[in-house]
């Protein structure tokens, strides 16, 4: 019998049939890409040096896993066959690192920004199933960078949340807030990922964009974001995440009269992104 079949075959007893069937695709997938890469001994320890750094660069505030898999596509993957494309529902995108539950509640209108630096930005839509109706009480969660392409969770001396709330749509499902527009921003690359995308001549910019969490009773919670039409890197996100159904235009006006009735002193922005939410399925 062949290394690799009797690898296979250790397998053989495991009693839960779905971790049988996983580990012996990982071993034949994993032999044919040894067989046809022939690694040099050397090169196998630095691949297991840069598993274990990778490792070591992950903490409670830090996952190089996940950012790992981002750069590889294999997020996006895992979102593709979870989410397939070309039905009703809005499509789906990568989570991030930077989403942080207990994010404060604000009412419809209200500013999320927190003081962030950036342009007014004015972001509001209807939440609806497939069947068309209205999702009154959907909850969103939203949480984006500021102009400086930060995060609040980036900043050291920040122990204020901003850029991120909690908003409930209302009876005719729709919502609405002021935030700040968000820019292009590079994933962290201080650490083995940053490595690789070096050694892959790879930048590691995201296009700017705005994180949505959907959620409402007997509907597919949807992780997804909107991503500004104009923005650089919608054709090298550096985690593959871009959707042309999720690209749109965040329309810039002078001062003047916003669409909530404030009148504004300066230059703003506003956008409008209707959401549609799965219906859940019975064996979910
Ligand atoms: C983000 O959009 O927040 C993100 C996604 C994947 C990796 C790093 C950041
Ligand atoms: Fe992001």
């Amino acid at each position: 019998m062949s290394l690799e079949d009797q690898v296979v075959s250790s397998f053989a007893k495991a009693g839960d049939p779905r971790f049988r069937e996983v580990a012996t695709s990982l071993v034949r997938h994993l032999h044919a890409f040894l067989a046809d890469v022939r690694p040099t001994e050397g090169e196998w320890a630095a691949a297991i040096d840069f598993l274990t750094r990778t490792g070591h660069t992950c903490d409670d505030k830090r996952q190089e896993f996940i950012l790992l898999s981002d750069v590889l596509g294999a997020s996006m993957a895992v979102i593709d066959l979870n989410h397939p494309t070309g039905g009703e529902a809005t499509e789906s995108t990568v989570l991030g690192p930077f989403f942080v539950e207990g994010a404060p509640e604000f009412a419809l209108g209200e500013d999320i920004s927190g003081g962030a630096p950036g342009t007014p930005c004015y972001l509001h839509g209807t939440v609806r199933s497939t069947r068309g109706e209205p999702l009154p009480g959907a909850v969103l969660e939203v949480w984006q960078s500021d102009e400086d392409g930060r995060y609040d969770v980036q900043y050291a001396d920040l122990d204020q949340p901003r850029g991120r709330g909690r908003l409930r749509a209302d009876e005719a499902g729709g919502y609405a807030f002021w935030t700040v527009h968000p820019e292009a921003y590079p994933i962290p690359d201080d650490g083995p990922v940053g490595e690789l995308l070096d050694a892959a001549g790879r930048g590691p910019m995201r296009p700017a964009h705005v994180h949505f969490m959907v959620s409402a009773p007997g509907h597919r919670t949807l992780v997804t974001h909107v991503f500004t039409r104009d923005s650089a890197h919608l054709d090298d996100d550096a985690v593959f995440g871009v959707k042309q159904s999720l690209v749109i235009d965040f329309d810039r006006h002078g001062p003047g009269p916003a669409p909530d009735g404030r009148r504004l002193g300066i230059p703003f922005h506003t956008a409008e992104f209707d959401i549609v939410l799965a219906t859940v399925r019975a064996a979910e």
